[in-house]
């Protein structure tokens, strides 16, 4: 089976488990301290996806958020599968029902295809390269606003960060969310139903699907002085539909 089909399938299939998990009693840990949490349902998911993939295409590599190889070095050079398989855990452990899967697939440090699946609105975002952006079936592109006033922005900061940042844009745009799974946030620009998504110090695992995604729709990412970036940059990254981007620099830079 064709990698993209085969991932589609696979998502589902994992969505359908992530839902039953959804109101299971969850164990939690802690990973680098008290704010970055995980579940037994994280490493069960991440498991059964490694695993499905492995067994169809042995040769490839599998980079998964849980699995605990952080080092881009090893990113290189390979037919890559980049999986966050829950992205937005803490909504996940609290039953907000906003966090997904994210599934990625690179060659040589290039996106081929992503999905992004919420599996409780059951909303799946895709992508292939230079072949456009889905949302269950329908084409998607980034809204054609230009007025940071008509905006919703999304954020993705930490708390130490937030209060500034957020000050800044007060009464500039229509409404700020801080929603909590940024591959979701980032299929929101793709499918127009945000106008942009600010974050900061994520990694390429919350984004490697969504960067796509939102590439495919007509967006942009950038970081935040302007300049185009890689799914590997995730210092600071600003997805947008490409209209709102300059003016939003500029506020934060302010
Ligand atoms: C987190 C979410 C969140 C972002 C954090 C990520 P996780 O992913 O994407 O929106 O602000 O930086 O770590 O831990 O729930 O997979
Ligand atoms: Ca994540
Ligand atoms: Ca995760």
């Amino acid at each position: 089976m064709k990698k993209f089909e085969f991932t589609e399938k696979l998502i589902k299939e994992a969505g359908l488990k992530l839902t039953d998990f959804y109101l299971e009693k969850r164990k939690i840990s802690e990973k680098k301290d008290e704010f970055d949490l995980v579940t037994q349902f994280d490493f069960e998911l991440q498991d059964l996806l490694i695993q499905k993939i492995k067994k169809e295409f042995p040769q490839d590599s599998i980079f998964a958020e849980e699995n605990g190889m952080d080092k881009i070095k090893k990113w290189k050079n390979k037919n890559l599968w980049i999986i966050d398989p829950i992205d937005g855990t803490v909504n996940f452990i609290h039953r907000i029902p906003f966090f997904a899967i994210s599934i990625a697939y690179y060659e040589n440090e290039e996106p081929v295809f992503g999905f992004v699946l919420n599996p409780i609105t059951r909303e799946l975002f895709y992508a292939q390269k230079e072949k456009g952006a889905y949302l269950n079936g329908r084409r998607i592109k980034a809204s054609e606003n230009s007025e940071l006033k008509k905006s919703i922005i999304m954020f993705g900061i930490s708390n130490f960060d937030k209060l500034n940042l957020l000050n800044k844009f007060n009464r500039k745009v229509r409404r700020m969310r801080l929603f909590g799974a940024a591959a979701l946030h980032s299929s929101y620009v793709a499918s127009g139903y945000c106008d942009a998504f600010i974050v900061k110090d994520i990694h390429p695992w919350d984004i490697a699907a969504g960067y796509l995604i939102l590439k495919e729709a007509g967006g942009k990412i950038t970081d935040w002085s302007g300049s185009e970036i890689t799914p590997f940059q995730t210092e600071q990254m600003i997805f947008s539909n490409g209209k709102v981007t300059q003016e939003i620099i500029n506020i934060i830079n302010e």
